[in-house]
């Protein structure tokens, strides 16, 4: 695991923006697998700036997102398809058609879950996966005690993720408690993974992630066993790491080499 600490959130946005916008300038064709929340929208500012500079070209990417509310449509403006659309796809020259979002608008969910599947494998593997973290471990909505190595399925959502998101909610609107997300299997096929977590209310996820055991209950620990993996952190959020030290070093030493 790479571990990036950097003083300020706009510094890890930039720096998810830049790894990005390198994954897509070696390859046009690649795959994004992308996720929702408040950490990723600056990276979305800095690549939509990118495109708008004449500098990244979405026109032949992909993209895969993480997960999906079960039971609000896609023209719900709470819907990660309506985040997705508002707060990227709309700014760039990406074919809409080629921009997933996990959605279940029947009540086969195994059949959606399995299809999703396919569908990512068919073309290919994610290239690059951003990640985002949730304050209880959760990667998507792989919520804690999610099998390590599970696929797209629905997820019954936690009481604190529930009320972490009910911030994007007015109070009288409906807020789903079941998700359909990409699983932590899922997650690890990619073929590179970058997650970003700012702020000090990750501290003690992101601790869990990086210098606890691998397990269920943490489920991003997971990222352990993956061998392309860059975790950039705020200085918040790595502030209870017990290697900090280490972590900035390694960081020198590796510019030092470049
Ligand atoms: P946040 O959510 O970016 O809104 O903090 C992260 C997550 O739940 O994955």
């Amino acid at each position: 695991m790479r571990i990036v600490i950097l003083p300020t959130k706009q510094e890890v946005s930039a720096f998810a923006a830049e790894a990005i916008a390198a994954v897509i300038n070696k390859k046009s064709n690649a795959v994004l697998g992308l996720a929702t929340g408040g950490t990723p929208l600056s990276t979305y500012e800095g690549l939509i700036n990118k495109h708008q500079q004449g500098t990244l070209s979405f026109n032949k990417v992909r993209t895969f997102n993480l997960d999906e509310y079960v039971g609000l449509l896609p023209t719900h403006p709470q819907s990660y398809r309506q985040f997705m659309n508002k707060q990227l796809f709309n700014h760039i020259d990406i074919n809409i058609q080629n921009t997933h979002i996990p959605e279940c608008l029947n009540s086969d969910y195994e059949g959606c879950s399995s299809n999703y599947e396919t569908l990512i494998s068919e073309h290919g593997g994610i290239d690059i996966q951003l990640l985002g973290l949730g304050s209880n471990g959760h990667i998507g909505f792989n919520e804690p005690t999610s099998s390590l190595s599970s696929k797209t399925r629905i997820k019954t959502l936690t009481k604190k993720t529930i009320e972490n998101n009910s911030r994007f909610f007015d109070a009288t609107e409906f807020q789903p408690s079941l998700a359909i997300t990409m699983g932590i299997g899922t997650i690890l096929k990619s073929k590179k993974i970058i997650l970003i977590a700012t702020g000090e209310n990750k501290k003690d996820a992101v601790a869990d992630m990086i210098e606890g055991s691998v397990a269920a209950f943490s489920p991003a620990s997971a990222l352990q066993l993956h061998s392309d993996v860059v975790v950039v952190l705020d200085k918040l959020a790595a502030s209870k790491l017990k290697l900090y030290d280490y972590y900035i070093q390694t960081e020198q030493s590796r510019k030092k080499l470049n």
